[in-house]
């Protein structure tokens, strides 16, 4: 049987939150700090801040009994083995992470440490960002063997966070002395052990008993590196994808097609490799900058980082030109929208290429309306409801009448469509989607002119993409 760890998480955001359910799900006691009042008040009453499959099923088994929420974290840390720091490392006007809240959350703990603790990184930080801490823990007056930090990246992606955290590919453990190891597995041995997957209300994934989450040891600095590398990795594979979908639009050829075969080979693997209108998120585009900032620093040339980022915001220029193309001109034009979050899943808007295309077509004189099944009051505060900027509760409501339909993120209702539906619905049959949902040749079938990322675009009517429906 494994051993109940006291935890105190500090930031409940994406990260935090989702840690902190899912430690107390796997049996630990945790206290979760936030600084913001007003969303511990949220959290202590029931409510939750982020769109997370599973979160509302765990918080509400565990909360007031293995989960409780404060902003008080000499309170939080001081009853806790382990302290993890999940509060949030924006990018700063350099590119670099912004670590000033890792920083101030550092000296707190500081202030309030009663016995030995483990200080655990869970924010993606630059390689050294453990150094620091010590050093700023130290400055405080606290003694060397108080202590130690450690990291243990979190790969978990919004929308799947709770599964990801249960049924990780792998628990990375970075730590530099024994004792702060031991801290770290015993939380993690539930997983580790296999024993999670035998309880009755497992959260379902991809892992069992027989098949538990490896364990990575490896030392402080390596952990953070493979968070920053892990990251890069994946956005280089989705700019590279991006740049042979534009070939094989020029080339006339379907790069789902090319990105079946590349992925076939088991060295490249299938995953990560759709092609679209680029990534967004609060993570990739922050931790390729921050990633190319750690190589300078290293004075260590990664300049293909900085073209996996020019790619990135190309793709989605390039996919607002195809639209512009297709309609001619945006003035006048009412455009409906399907997804406004950085991808499908998740409620959040940040770095979304979404956000970007409809503020290029507002500036552009078009009226848009939007339909996001979870974003759209978080959008509603960049892109305020107004006369030319409108929300609808469903995605027919938004194609009403509109003299075009963008997909711009991969809701699975949006590959769900009833397309005859949506075809009498718009006014124009045209579909400009940027996540490549729908096969081409069927669309075409169904009336529709319909273009969308790598693949050739495809008319129902020679003059479709202009004239008016055809009934
Ligand atoms: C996280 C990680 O921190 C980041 O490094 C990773 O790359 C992406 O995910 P996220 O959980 O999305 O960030 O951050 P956010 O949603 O901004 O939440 C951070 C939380 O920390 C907020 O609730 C904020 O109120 C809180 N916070 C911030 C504190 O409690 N104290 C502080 O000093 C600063
Ligand atoms: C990512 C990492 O996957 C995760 O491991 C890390 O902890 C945080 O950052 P997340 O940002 O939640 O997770 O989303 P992810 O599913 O990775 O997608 C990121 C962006 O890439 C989205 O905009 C998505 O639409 C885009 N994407 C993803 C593609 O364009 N093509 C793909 O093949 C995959």
């Amino acid at each position: 049987m494994s051993q109940s760890v006291s935890i105190a998480v500090v930031g409940s955001g994406y990260v935090g939150l989702v840690a902190a359910a899912c430690f107390a799900e796997i049996g630990h006691r945790v206290v979760c700090v936030d600084n913001d009042e007003a969303k511990v008040r949220m959290l202590r009453e029931g409510g939750i801040p982020i769109h997370e499959e599973y979160l509302p099923e765990l918080l509400n088994r565990h909360r007031e009994n293995r989960v409780e929420f404060t902003s008080d974290l000499r309170k939080a840390t001081q009853g806790a083995q382990a302290i993890f720091i999940a509060v949030g490392t924006p990018q700063s006007e350099t590119g670099s992470a912004d670590l000033s809240y890792v920083d101030a959350v550092a000296s707190e703990i500081a202030r309030s440490i009663d016995g030995y603790k483990v200080i655990v990184e869970k924010s993606t930080v630059p390689v050294y960002t453990n150094e620091w801490i010590c050093r700023v823990i130290e400055r405080n007056g606290v003694s060397r063997e108080m202590f130690d930090v450690a990291s243990n990246p979190e790969f978990l992606r919004e929308g799947t966070a709770v599964t990801d955290f249960l049924h990780a590919d792998r628990i990375v453990l970075g730590a530099e002395t024994p004792r702060a190891a031991e801290v770290l597995g015993a939380i993690y041995e539930p997983l580790s052990s296999g024993e999670y997957y035998r309880s009755a209300n497992a959260v379902p994934g991809p892992r069992t008993s027989d098949d538990p989450p490896p364990v990575l040891l490896t030392s402080t600095k390596a952990a953070e590196i493979i968070k920053h590398a892990s990251n890069a990795l994946l956005a280089t594979k989705i700019s590279f994808i991006n740049v042979v979908a534009n070939i094989c639009e020029s080339a006339g050829a379907d790069v789902q097609e090319v990105a079946k075969g590349i992925g076939m080979d088991t060295r490249i693997g299938p995953k990560f490799l759709r092609a679209g209108i680029g990534y967004g998120g609060s993570c990739f585009p922050k931790d390729v900058a921050a990633f190319r900032h750690v190589a300078e620093q290293m004075g260590v040339e990664f300049g293909l980082l900085g073209e996996v980022e020019k790619i990135n915001s190309e793709q989605r220029r390039r996919f607002f030109r195809k639209v512009r193309s297709a309609l001619w001109t945006f003035r006048g034009k009412k455009i409906a929208v399907l997804g406004l979050a950085f991808k499908g899943g998740t409620d959040d808007i940040r770095e979304s290429p979404a956000v970007d295309i409809v503020q290029w077509m507002l500036k552009e004189g078009a009226t848009v309306t939007a339909y996001d099944p979870a974003a759209a009051a978080r959008a509603s505060e960049v892109l305020p409801a107004g006369p030319q900027m409108k929300y609808a509760d469903d995605a027919y409501a938004a194609a009403q009448d509109a003299d075009a339909l963008l997909i711009l993120n991969d809701w699975q209702e949006f590959a769900e469509l009833d397309l005859k539906r949506l075809h009498y619905t718009l006014r124009y049959p045209i579909v400009v989607d940027g996540r490549n949902l729908y096969d081409p040749a069927k669309m075409a079938e169904m009336g529709f002119t319909y273009l969308s990322v790598g693949r050739p675009g495809i008319s129902h009517t020679r003059d479709a993409a202009v004239g008016p429906r055809l009934v």
